[in-house]
C-alpha cells in the first residue's frame, strides 16, 4: 500500500514495483484507489488491472474491475472508498501474489487518517510505504505503526517529482470522465425501483437530473458509469454499459454531458430536501 501526499510519486512508484514484479514472474495486480486522478478505468471508481506481462504494463486504463464510489472528494467517500477498494483487494487475492495499492494524496486531518485507518484495518497489506516531504507523514506512520501490526517503511520523495496544478488534475479528470461517456451513449428508460439508495416514494424525479450513477450488474460488480437524464417525464441512464445493467448507484455527484465538469450533490438533500 502506497501512501503519500498529492505529487509524491506513489503512482510511478507503483508502476516501477509491477515492472519488477512482471520481471519476476509474480502473478500481480494494481489496484487504483485514487479516484480523483485515476489510471484504472474512471473517476468516481477504484479499479483493478491484472499485471502479468509487459503488455499489460504499456495501458492503465482499462480496468479489469470496477467498484463505483460515487465522489472524488474525501469528505464525501471514506466508507465508499474503503469498501471498494478492500472488495477489490478481496478478489486481488485470489489471484495474485503481488498486490499494489495506489491511493489519494489524501493523508492529512480527521478525514485522511481515518480514510487511510480504515484501508489498512479492512485492506490488510504486507507492507505500507509512505512517501514524504519533509516529515509531513510522521503522524500518520506513528499512527500506522502504533495500531497495526505491517511493516511501515517511511521514505523521501525523489527530486526529480513533478507537481501537477489543479488546472492539470481538472482537465485529466474530465478527460477521463469524457472517455467513460463516449458516444454513443445508450438511453436505457430505467424504473425508480432500480437505485441503490432507494428512492423515497413520489419524488420529483426531475431532482436526479444529471446525476452520475454507477451501472451494477447483480454481483456487486460496477460494469461502468451512467448519466441520469429527466426528459418527458420519463428516467433515463445514458451509459456505454450494453448489457447486464441490473441496478444503479447513486453518488454525490452531478457531471455535464457536454463538459464533463462535475458538481457536488447531497443525496439527502435531493431526496428529502434536507441540506444536512
Ligand atoms: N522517481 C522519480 N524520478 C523522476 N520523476 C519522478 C519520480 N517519481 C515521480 N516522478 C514524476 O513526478 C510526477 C508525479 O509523480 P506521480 O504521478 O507518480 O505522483 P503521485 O504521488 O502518484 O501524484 P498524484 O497525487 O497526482 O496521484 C510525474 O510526472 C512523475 O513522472
Ligand atoms: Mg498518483
Amino acid at each position: 500500500m502506497l501512501i503519500g501526499a498529492p505529487d509524491t510519486g506513489k503512482t510511478t512508484l507503483a508502476r516501477q514495483l509491477l515492472a519488477a514484479g512482471v520481471a519476476a514472474e509474480r502473478a500481480s495486480a494494481y489496484i487504483d484507489a485514487d479516484v480523483g486522478q485515476t489510471m484504472v478505468g474512471p473517476p468516481a471508481c477504484v479499479g483493478l488491472k491484472w499485471v502479468g506481462s509487459r503488455e499489460d504494463m504499456e495501458d492503465f486504463s482499462q480496468a479489469d474491475d470496477l467498484r463505483f464510489v460515487g465522489s472524488i472528494s474525501p469528505e464525501r467517500l471514506v466508507l465508499q472508498e474503503v469498501l471498494a477498494t478492500a472488495t477489490l483487494v478481496e478478489v486481488a487475492r485470489e489471484k495474485a501474489d503481488l498486490i499494489i495499492m495506489d491511493t489519494t494524496g489524501a493523508v492529512s486531518g480527521v478525514t485522511g487518517q481515518t480514510l487511510k485507518y480504515h484501508k489498512m484495518e479492512l485492506c490488510r497489506p504486507d507492507v505500507v510505504v509512505a512517501l514524504q516531504r519533509g516529515s509531513e507523514m510522521e503522524p500518520m506512520v506513528g499512527l500506522l505503526r502504533r495500531f497495526f501490526s505491517a511493516e511501515v517503511e517511511l521514505t523521501s520523495v525523489h527530486p526529480e517529482v513533478i507537481p501537477v496544478s489543479p488546472e492539470e488534475r481538472r482537465s485529466h479528470r474530465t478527460k477521463r470522465f469524457a472517455e467513460a461517456l463516449a458516444p454513443p451513449l445508450n438511453r436505457w428508460r430505467v424504473k425508480p425501483t432500480v437505485f441503490a439508495p432507494a428512492l423515497p416514494t413520489g419524488l420529483d424525479l426531475s431532482r436526479l437530473d444529471d446525476m452520475l450513477v454507477g451501472v451494477h450488474d447483480g454481483t456487486g460488480r460496477c460494469l461502468g458509469l451512467g448519466v441520469l437524464k429527466h426528459e418527458d417525464d420519463a428516467l433515463r441512464v445514458l451509459t456505454n454499459v450494453g448489457e447486464g445493467m441490473n441496478g444503479l448507484r447513486l453518488g454525490s455527484l452531478k457531471i455535464d454531458l457536454e463538459t464533463f465538469a462535475t458538481t457536488a450533490a447531497d443525496l439527502r438533500e435531493i431526496m428529502f430536501g434536507l441540506d444536512l
